[in-house]
């Protein structure tokens, strides 16, 4: 089977991005990585793109009248790539239903918590009000509400007395860099079926989709 030709929406420094390019730098990883567009013309991760020798685009927000016009002009530059599959990767925009729906499970997107839990911003200090003791992150397939969407992969942290949100963000961020290449793989290689909006994975596979690191 010929390799998913991948794009990737970056907002920032590009961690989850770097993972995802690494991980594709694999002979036998069935993606590779075409395009990596930001919304931010200053965003860290333009130059490390850059440097592992992918190509970038900046699709500046603020140069469209609306959110569509935005969403359209980015679809325009993943699809001139050619483009088959999108990860979102620290992509701070919101995504209009049109945008979701052009890329109905070709989209995915990495969460700092365990989906459906903390949806939203400042998931690590939220999960340290609420007191919870585990706590982690999740790779989905994007529905248009926000940080909704059938789950691929899940990585779960023990949440220690002595952290801050800091120190939880960290521990979370290790695990993103683990779980998304994992699911991209799982998802690239065809394994993965969305019925009645879950994820089912087919197939033989050394990848379990569910991580639980131990507290240290
Ligand atoms: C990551 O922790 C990612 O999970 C989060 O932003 C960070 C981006 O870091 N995404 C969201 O909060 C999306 N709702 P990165 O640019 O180093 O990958």
């Amino acid at each position: 089977m010929a390799n998913k030709q991948v794009g990737i929406l970056i907002s920032g420094r590009g961690s989850n991005m770097s993972a995802l390019i690494a991980a594709a730098s694999a002979a036998d990883f069935p993606a590779d990585i075409r395009l990596v567009v930001s919304n931010r013309p200053h965003a860290g991760g333009l130059a490390k793109a850059a440097e592992a020798g992918i190509a970038t685009a900046v699709v500046d927000h603020k140069d469209y009248p609306s959110r569509e016009a935005f969403d359209k002009a980015v679809t325009a530059k993943l699809e001139e790539a050619g483009v088959e599959f999108v990860c979102l990767a620290g992509f701070m925009r919101l995504l209009t239903p049109w945008f979701v729906e052009r890329w109905r499970d070709r989209l995915i997107n990495i969460h700092p918590s365990l989906l459906p839990s903390f949806k939203g911003l400042d998931t690590h200090e939220r999960a340290l009000e609420a007191g919870v003791k585990v706590h982690g992150c999740s790779v989905h397939f994007v529905r248009s509400d926000v940080d909704s969407g059938p789950i691929i992969a899940q990585a779960a942290v023990a949440v220690l007395d002595e952290d801050d949100a800091d120190s939880l963000a960290t521990r979370v961020l290790e695990q993103e860099h683990v779980i998304y290449p994992l699911a991209l793989r799982l998802v690239a290689s065809g394994r993965v079926r969305v019925i009645d909006e879950r994820v089912e994975i087919g197939g033989a596979g050394d990848a379990p989709p569910a991580l639980v690191v131990p507290a240290v």
